[in-house]
């Protein structure tokens, strides 16, 4: 028998919308498949790609004054959960843990990792989430009453637009019973360690933008000559960010959910951005959303920074 074909109809949309405006994007949601998501976890252990390793280092080093911060019965709330490997530090760490509700786009990936998490940490109820954390969250009725602390690590924040980041920041401390936030945030560094950490030299992170595009033509039926393009890491000093795109190597035509596009030699597909941030951006984004900086963690390199944000009063 043939494997059946699937027709994503909401990517074949988001897609066909995305390619029809001057400079052309693809939401990046649409990264994470099964395929996606773990060639973003293959990304994690590259030498270029420093965030990963800073992070969970400054994790590990300061566990025991993040313990002290959460709140008893805490539900840790982890948004877009991924592999849940630094979740299990703090799961392992924080005494006052009573529950973790993991929140992940990628339905298949976020499952399996709940359920071994479950398994490894028998004693904390696990309640998974399958959902777009750029919706409005809605929490089950055993989570609902729980006090909250939102952990964001791997500097996900900064691949939202500003204002975006900051109604996400504000939407999470309307949560009931929310008492902290604690992010991973990238800090702004020498570019060429920028551009090394998006474009590395085994090629991982140009299968995985890539990947975007097989993913169109499995999933929404779309006929895109994948081999027609090269992934390309900008800085855009401007905006303080790295932008990945797809650039066409020549003139191409494909069709995305029944509308044809044709480009140029040299235009490219926006598909991320990366935003890296300054302490003062940091403070200025928490103040515009409700919050207030508890703490403020860094490695000795300052490369990378986990904040602890509580509810301004
Ligand atoms: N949040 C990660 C980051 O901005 C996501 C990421 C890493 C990423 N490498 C990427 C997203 C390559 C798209 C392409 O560092």
């Amino acid at each position: 028998m043939n494997k059946p074909i699937r027709n994503n109809t909401l990517l074949g949309a988001s897609a066909r919308a995305g390619l029809s405006t001057a400079q052309k994007t693809l939401e990046a949601k649409w990264f994470y498949d099964h395929a996606g998501s773990a060639l973003f976890e293959e990304i994690t252990f590259l030498p270029e790609y420093y965030p990963t390793r800073t992070e969970t280092k400054i994790l590990q080093d300061n566990i025991a004054t993040i313990s002290r911060l959460f709140p008893d019965g805490a539900a840790l709330v982890e948004l877009g959960s991924g592999a849940s490997t630094k979740t299990r530090l703090l799961l392992d760490g924080v005494d006052q843990i009573g529950g973790y509700v993991p929140l992940d786009i990628s339905g298949e990936f976020l499952l399996e990792t709940a359920t071994i998490l479950a398994e490894d940490f028998p004693s904390i109820p696990v309640h998974p989430v399958v959902a777009d954390f750029m919706e409005p969250m809605t929490f089950t009725p055993k989570t609902q009453d729980m006090p909250k602390v939102a952990f964001f690590p791997g500097s996900t924040l900064g691949n939202l637009e500003s204002d975006a980041a900051v109604d996400l920041m504000a939407r999470v401390s309307h949560w009931p019973n929310v008492k902290g936030f604690l992010l991973g945030v990238d800090l702004v560094k020498a570019v060429d360690r920028l551009i090394a950490a998006y474009d590395d030299a085994a090629g991982v992170t140009a299968a995985f933008n890539l990947n975007l595009l097989h993913r169109l033509n499995r999933e929404a039926g779309a006929t895109i000559d994948v081999s027609a393009f090269l992934h390309e890491a900008r800085w855009n000093a401007r905006t303080s960010r790295i932008e990945m795109h797809l650039v066409a190597q020549r003139a191409t035509r494909f069709f995305v959910d029944g509308k044809e596009f044709s480009m140029r030699f040299g235009e490219s597909i926006h598909t991320e951005s990366s935003h890296k941030y300054t302490f003062e951006r940091i403070e200025q984004m928490a103040e515009r959303s409700g919050w207030t900086a508890k703490e403020v963690f860094v490695d000795e390199c300052q490369d990378f920074a986990v904040v602890y944000l509580e509810p301004a009063i």
